[in-house]
């Protein structure tokens, strides 16, 4: 039984089909990545994980359980941890205030009471942000804003993490510590699931690896078999390594330029 199921979802917006029949799973001790073009539903997928979005159709499980129409406290109570592609910390508090915050948060939700600052200075070591502690959370550059935001989800100790683009604004040596950071979170037992467009980061640290695309899944696999998918190079990689290209009937005409057309009589 997989930590989290995602089991035939289906999101409109109107006459926007955002998810489409998405069928995807997370396994506990695992990284998978969620990956696709822009607007592929990605975040949309994660909103109806977290239980931000209601489904139109289809089901999530996590550990087991149907969590479908189950609130966002509840979800996080039970587990489930996200951090979101748009910043959300505190501006105006420091990076250690926010950590801190996050901590009281999880310990009024859970009634746990927890040591406090050490606990808190040793997660900003952790995911390597402690020389930030004393900083307003605004004033930070962004991708330590985004480690801020995993500082803060780790403090409510998630079985399931829900990352969205954390890698963005990370240098290439911050990139490869956070990668370090993930497979360490994955070997403690956690499963974290992970929409990244940083496919270095992706297909180095991945388990598992589903890729949408129209807000269908088209493929899932072990990033091997992924990179290698004539469907994912075509849709996403933006290249194919196959010879002989189809034409494309989509494509539109070009207008014929001036200087060619027929003069007029
Ligand atoms: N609240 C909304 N109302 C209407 N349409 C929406 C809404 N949220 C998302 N969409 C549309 O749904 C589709 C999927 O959007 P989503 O944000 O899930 O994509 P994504 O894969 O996360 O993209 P990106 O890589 O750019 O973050 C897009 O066409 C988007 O415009
Ligand atoms: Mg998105």
């Amino acid at each position: 039984m997989s930590l989290l199921e995602v089991d035939r979802v289906v999101v409109q917006f109107g006459g926007v089909t955002a998810v489409d029949e998405a069928c995807f799973s997370a396994e506990a001790g695992r990284v998978t990545g969620l990956i696709g073009p822009n607007g592929a539903g990605k975040t949309t997928c994660f909103n109806v994980i977290s239980g931000l979005q209601k489904p139109t159709h289809g089901a999530v499980r996590f550990d087991g359980r149907p969590v479908t129409t189950t609130p966002v406290h509840r979800r996080s109570k039970r587990g489930m941890g996200r951090t979101f592609q748009r910043l959300e910390a505190f501006g105006s508090l420091t990076v250690r205030d926010n950590v801190r915050v996050a901590f009281d948060i999880h310990r009024g939700v859970t009634g746990l009471v927890r040591s406090g600052a050490a606990d808190v200075d040793a997660l900003l070591e952790r995911v390597g942000i402690a020389a930030y502690a004393g900083e307003r959370a605004d004033s930070i550059p962004t991708g330590t804003a985004r480690l801020l935001e995993l500082a803060r989800c780790l403090a409510a100790d998630p079985r399931l993490l829900l990352l969205d683009e954390p890698s963005s604004g990370l240098d290439e040596s911050e990139t490869d510590a956070f990668g370090e950071l993930l497979a360490g979170l994955a070997a403690e037992g956690r499963g974290i699931l992970m929409v990244e467009h940083d496919m270095d980061l992706v297909m180095g640290v991945c388990d598992v690896i589903h890729v949408l695309d129209f807000g269908r899944v088209i493929a899932s696999g072990a990033p091997a078999d992924i990179r290698s998918d004539r469907r994912v190079q075509e849709a996403y990689l933006g290249y194919s390594d196959v010879e002989e290209q189809p034409v494309d009937l989509t494509r539109e005409i070009p207008a014929v330029p001036a200087h060619l057309e027929e003069p007029v009589r």
